[in-house]
């Protein structure tokens, strides 16, 4: 018997394989439709959205209304008394007094933290800067486990935004209990930053940094596309420079040595990496992935709530 209730869910390492497993085999008697619907009756979800989304808040907000529960939040920093000068800090210890449990995306590192120090009810880290994105890990994980029917021994290539790629970042970590091998592929100015290779390496990964998808892609059982993130760039000059460096098609994978049951996904949004023309490919379950934050995130807020020990 694995409890989450009143945990934070800040980090993906804060989390053992048995956790990450026991939340899997859930989230898909959760997908089966077991369980009452009302199960987070009374309940009131925070949804303090200090950055734009679509996926995590949305499903958010889905998950919690389908299990009985309500929800409050914002989604725009501009319509609260941030705008005013009132601090983070300030703001969720207000906030915890009207809810039993926070979600925040916000572009601050760490921010997260900060929150969960700051307040007595659980937080729910939906996103922060560049640093983490840990329920899109399990919707993730959930993903991989489904398509490939495990998560054991897996040659997985994250393309693209590594730098910035929050989504990319806790991923590795939770791969790295599953014997993952690991292809990065950037252009050299996106490279995974050096904290999380060595946390990688601490934990016996065994990985390999390059530049080009063909150099790699007949291994892989497994592509992470990511979005270049270009308002994390300080420097426009500097998105310019990889804007569209890679662009996934039908035809690009037709020309591409790969395995025949490769499987892409992508924490969406996309821009101009992943084309259109994949989408109907065996190779795409983005879609699929998207919608698994459903069950993923009921989940979640079940266990955390205390309505699924
Ligand atoms: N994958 C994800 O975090 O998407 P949103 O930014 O739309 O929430």
């Amino acid at each position: 018997m694995i409890s989450l209730e009143n945990k934070d869910i800040i980090s993906i390492l804060d989390f053992t394989k048995e956790e990450i497993l026991y939340i899997l085999d859930i989230s898909k008697r959760m997908e089966e439709g077991e369980g009452s619907s009302e199960i987070l009756k009374g309940k009131v979800l925070a949804n303090l959205f200090f950055e734009p989304s679509t996926r995590t808040r949305l499903s958010f907000e889905t998950a919690m209304k389908r299990l009985g529960g309500d929800v409050v939040g914002f989604d725009e920093l501009g319509t609260t008394s941030t705008v005013k000068g009132e601090s983070l800090r300030d703001s969720v210890k207000i906030i915890e007094g009207y809810c039993d449990i926070i979600v925040l995306r916000h572009f601050l590192e760490g921010a997260s933290r900060l929150t969960a120090d700051s307040v007595s009810i659980p937080v729910i880290n939906g996103g922060d800067g560049a640093s983490q994105h840990p329920t899109q890990t399990f919707v993730d994980l959930y993903t991989i486990k489904k398509e490939k029917g495990g998560l054991e021994n897996l040659s997985i290539g994250f393309l693209g935004d590594l730098k910035y790629g929050r989504t990319a970042h806790s991923l590795a970590y939770a791969l790295s209990n599953f014997g993952a091998e690991m292809y990065f592929i950037s252009p050299p100015s996106l490279r995974i930053p050096k904290d999380y290779l060595e946390e990688l390496e601490s934990r016996n990964v065994s990985y390999h940094e390059v530049e080009s998808l063909s150099e790699v892609s007949s291994k892989l059982d497994i592509l992470y596309c990511t979005r270049i993130q270009k308002e994390r760039f300080s420097d426009p000059v500097d998105y310019e420079k990889v804007r569209g460096i890679y662009k996934l098609s039908k035809a690009v994978m037709d020309e591409l040595n790969v395995k025949e049951d490769l499987k892409i996904l992508h924490p969406l949004p996309r821009v101009d990496e992943m084309d259109e023309s994949l989408d109907d490919t065996s190779y795409a379950v983005y879609f699929q992935q998207a919608h698994s934050g459903i069950p993923v995130r009921k989940t979640l807020l079940a266990m955390v709530l205390g309505a699924i020990k």
